[in-house]
């Protein structure tokens, strides 16, 4: 049997306040993430792997049939800010009545299904280093997602200006050339897949447990190709989804794990779905083969939202436009390239409030930036959105 060597990376992540100094990142907090050194620290973090002996022999195909998931329409969006949808980039469903929808500028939403479609805000202030993708969770929780580890808070972080991160290499971390596809990220637990493999990191506190399983093959010999994953409502208890199958991974035993597959199809709008990614659900399957879908289920599909009795979705917060997905995405990236090599600062969002008409004024009339062009489509867009931001109260 193939255990891994136990491992613990520490690596100190400062988050910084910022003195009034330090232009480029006023107002907001900066992640800084030094060179991973062990470290003394008296916490017991391990991963620590399982492995079912044989996952072929764990394998049941069951004839139930599950019935077939039919997500009838694309939510309501037209209340929705602009540039929402296109900030979303995941959606898991973390418990009965709990959707998390990660954001690619640092925001998740969570849709509380008791509020009806109303998405809350949960924001952190932290600049990811470049490449990591940050998957922010509840209570100031989040992941760290590198191409080779994986990252997230210490709970023994006393200091709230110095966050102390607890880095894990699950198995599929070990090969840099071909990260792992994260199919599910939430409170506590993480599904990282490759296309033969699954690491499920569980947390309890600053302790991860990994489960390393092979995927089930099919009768061809192939693995079956997983498009995406989540929780069932039992600990410990884990649904795949492949084009037409659904897996369910159950607990067998001390260090033994169970598939059980059944057929399963997902139609969006009426439509049979080939490849059923990014679906968040919940299920609950019995012992007898009873089967449901807890709460609802939602569908994140080219670029729009789908789910079983079409909602429509709100987001409550008092817009802090700092925080606004198009400018953080369009808009800052512009400003940093050809305004903050001179102007440092120019890119926050505090500096374009305060100088939103001058910077208007001297794109348009071409006298910035100096010495370099901006295409009409660049002027364009930060002409529109400084005249936006004019306007603002
Ligand atoms: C290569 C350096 C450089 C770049 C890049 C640059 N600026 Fe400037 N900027 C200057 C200098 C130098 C001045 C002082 C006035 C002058 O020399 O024209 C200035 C002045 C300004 C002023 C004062 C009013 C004016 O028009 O003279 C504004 C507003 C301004 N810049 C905005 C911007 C914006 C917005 C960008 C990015 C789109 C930008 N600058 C890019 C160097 C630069």
């Amino acid at each position: 049997m193939d255990f891994f060597k136990r491992r613990a990376l520490w690596c100190a992540l400062l988050v910084t306040a910022c003195g009034p100094g330090q232009e480029t990142v006023r107002g907001r907090a900066h992640l800084y993430v030094q060179p991973a050194v062990p470290q003394d620290e008296e916490v017991t973090t391990e991963d620590t792997i399982i492995m079912s002996s044989d996952p072929n022999q764990a394998v049941v195909f069951d004839g139930n049939v599950i019935p077939s998931l039919s997500l009838a329409a694309e939510v309501d969006q037209s209340t929705l800010p602009a540039g929402w949808m296109q900030d979303i980039f995941a959606i898991h469903k973390i418990d009965a009545n709990r959707t998390l929808v990660f954001g690619k500028s640092k925001q998740t939403w969570l849709l509380d299904e008791t509020q009806g479609g109303v998405l809350s805000r949960l924001s952190l202030d932290l600049s990811p280093p470049e490449g990591e993708r940050l998957y922010v969770l509840e209570n100031q929780n989040f992941w760290l997602v590198g191409r080779n580890n994986l990252g997230f808070p210490s709970t023994l972080s006393q200091n709230p200006s110095q966050l102390t991160l607890v880095n894990i290499v699950p198995d599929l971390m070990k090969d840099p050339a071909n990260p792992p596809r994260v199919l599910y990220a939430g409170p506590q637990r993480m599904i990282l897949a490759s296309e033969k493999r699954t690491n499920i990191v569980l947390l309890d506190g600053d302790r991860a447990r990994v489960i390393a399983l092979d995927f089930p093959k099919m009768r061809d010999g192939t693995p079956v190709p997983i498009a995406s994953a989540g929780l069932m409502q039992d600990e410990e208890a884990f649904w795949f989804l492949a084009p037409e199958y659904l897996l369910l991974l159950r607990k067998a035993g001390e260090d033994r794990w169970r598939w059980v597959i059944s057929s399963f199809r997902v139609d969006i709008a009426g439509v049979l779905r080939e490849d059923p990614t990014d679906l968040a659900m919940l299920v609950s399957a019995e012992a007898d083969g009873g089967f449901a879908y807890v709460g609802r289920t939602f569908e994140l599909m080219a670029g729009k939202i789908f789910e079983q009795n079409p909602l429509k979705l709100s987001v409550d917060i008092n817009a802090d436009p700092a925080l606004d997905p198009y400018f953080i995405n369009t808009v800052q990236p512009l400003l940093k390239t050809y305004c903050t090599p001179c102007h440092v600062g120019a890119e926050t969002f505090p500096s374009v409030k305060a100088s939103a008409a001058a910077f208007a004024q001297s794109i348009a009339n071409g006298s910035m930036p100096k010495n370099m062009a901006l295409t009409r489509e660049q002027i364009k867009t930060l002409t529109d959105y400084l005249n936006r931001v004019v306007a603002m109260p």
